[in-house]
């Protein structure tokens, strides 16, 4: 795979990631004060930090204690590479540690919110109250800090809350301040990077373009793209991208699979063709995908038909662009992090459409495989890409034929289509759109009476699902107020033929999914 790094990064911060269930969390909080940052492994050679010229290194935390056997640990020597560091609750007391301070199992470990006592606000604190709440998740503590270092903060249990070496320009914090419950942390963070790195923030959606397009053009030189766009925003992100940087040595392909929602096929035309003037193959391959999914009602069959026949139709429409040697492709950082990592139980066969065909012999282009997806949204925003599908809430890949429990016919799409439509339309008029990772229809599988004017139905049922959710892992459902459900029931059972029940699904996950299959 390329490495397509941005080259052009003035200014990096790099994390030595010692296992926090935060650590990307660390990541995302130094990209939102404008400042580049990647993770690295805690044990990545100290002359290979140096080659990289970060402005600053974070150590962060850890499961670990630092006197357990292969506890984690960097090489020392990085401590006298004259780049400012800044360890965070492992972190803080691995440098203690390794500079001869003394760290002890902690007496009294302390979780959750924790009063702070800062002593000193010169440094870190500057333009902080003296008394403040932080959030606290340790056992083992430092005792004595290190020759040279002095206390900057403490709290009643722990003697050395933080501390610093400034003339080495060291610094540990043993709380988090990456975490939302550390509600000043930021200012700690910009205090280290701006005040303590001498960063300037020039991480901007408009300089990671700049970096992408040369990056791009450089990896691809006079060669041509493929890129498979659904009209999410990531490979909508990519393909702009990619198009700013080499224009039409790039070409689109596009499959409708006929399971996408109401007018989604042609806002997605409309972008590409009239809008940015973006060579793009439309494949309309509805027939296709309902003929094979005809009778199936396995949801996992159903991702595995989906999957396949979109790779046999990309390949097909891929291999006839000629000279095509690249594949853009929307990997996110998130994934770059963990992949290799992941090992929990296959729960669904998460199949993304639009993924890499692995016989297709294409180098993949990922031009944002640095980014998080708040900055993939800020940079699509930037590259003039509509709001609608900036914002656009995340969608599976195999449609909504997930959505329909049991057969999935172009009937029951139909019914689907409209009351999504109609789902959506009302959490955007009630300016909640945003706040939810998603919010759509489900068709189910049952039939209920019911009367409308005098006669009696035996219909369709439509289930409401709203949820919030940080990263996909866990979910609530959202308390929509009783007004925006009672609208949506209304409008779905009067305006979509077959409907005459609502309900809504109060499941969080887990114990159950977002999706119904
Ligand atoms: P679940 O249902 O697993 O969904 O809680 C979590 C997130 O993943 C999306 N999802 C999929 N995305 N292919 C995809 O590309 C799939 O097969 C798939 N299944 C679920 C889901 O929409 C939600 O955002």
């Amino acid at each position: 795979m390329a490495e397509n790094k941005p080259s052009s990064i003035e200014e990096l911060v790099l994390i030595l990631d010692f296992g926090a269930q935060y650590t990307q969390l660390i990541a995302r909080r130094v990209r939102e004060c404008s400042v580049y940052c990647e993770i690295a492994p805690f044990d990545t050679p100290v002359s290979e930090i140096v080659a990289r010229a970060p402005k600053g290194i974070i150590l962060s935390g850890g499961p670990s204690s630092v006197y357990e056997d292969g506890a984690p640990r960097c090489d020392s020597a990085i401590y006298d590479c004259g780049v400012p560091i800044l360890g965070i609750c492992y972190g803080t007391q691995l440098m203690a540690f390794q500079l001869g301070g003394k760290v002890t199992p902690g007496n009294q470990k302390e979780f959750g919110r924790t009063d702070l006592e800062v002593v000193d606000d010169s440094g870190l604190f500057a333009g902080l109250d003296r008394n403040l709440v932080c959030w606290m998740s340790h056992g083992d503590l430092v005792e004595t800090p290190p020759p040279g270092f002095t206390i900057t903060a403490r709290t009643t249990s722990t003697p050395v809350a933080t501390m610093e070496n400034r003339s080495r320009k060291l610094f540990g914090v043993q709380f988090h301040p990456e975490v939302v419950h550390t509600p000043w942390g930021a200012q700690v963070l910009r205090n280290f990077l701006y005040r303590e790195c001498g960063l300037k923030g020039l991480w901007t959606a408009a300089s990671f373009i700049d970096s992408a397009v040369s990056e791009i053009r450089k990896q691809v030189g006079d060669g041509r793209v493929v890129c498979g766009v659904s009209g999410g925003v990531d490979s909508a992100c990519v393909a702009a991208l990619i198009h700013k940087a080499i224009g039409d040595q790039l070409t689109c392909i596009f499959v409708n699979h006929g399971l996408l929602r109401l007018n989604e096929a042609d806002q997605v035309r409309e972008t590409f063709e009239d809008h940015f003037k973006i060579k793009l193959v439309y494949v309309d391959a509805e027939e296709r995908f309902l003929a094979r999914l005809k009778g199936i009602t396995d949801p996992e069959r159903k991702r595995k038909i989906i999957g396949e026949e979109f790779v046999r139709v990309f390949e097909e429409h891929a291999s006839a662009i000629e000279g095509a040697r690249f594949l853009g492709q929307g990997t996110l950082y998130p994934d770059v992090i963990e992949s290799g990592t992941k090992n929990a139980a296959v729960i669904k066969s998460h199949h993304n459409v639009g993924g890499l065909p692995e016989d297709m012999n294409l180098e993949v282009v990922e031009p944002v495989r640095w980014l998080f997806k708040d900055e993939v949204r800020k940079v699509a925003a930037e590259l003039g890409l509509p709001e609608d599908m900036v914002w656009r809430q995340p969608f599976p890949g195999p449609g909504l034929a997930i959505r329909i429990v049991g057969e999935v016919t172009k009937e029951r799409l139909e019914t689907l289509r409209r009351a999504d439509d109609i789902v959506v339309q009302e959490i955007k008029r009630a300016g909640l759109y945003r706040e939810l990772w998603m919010g759509f229809a489900i068709l189910a599988p049952i039939r209920s009476v019911g009367v409308m004017g005098d006669q009696r139905t035996y219909a369709d049922t439509i289930v409401v699902r709203a949820i919030t959710s940080r990263d996909a892992m866990t979910a609530d459902w959202a308390r929509l107020p009783y007004e925006v459900l009672e609208r949506i029931s209304n409008r779905v059972i009067n305006e979509v033929p077959g409907v005459n029940r609502v309900v809504y699904d109060i499941s969080s996950k887990p114990p159950a999914t977002m999706e119904w299959e």
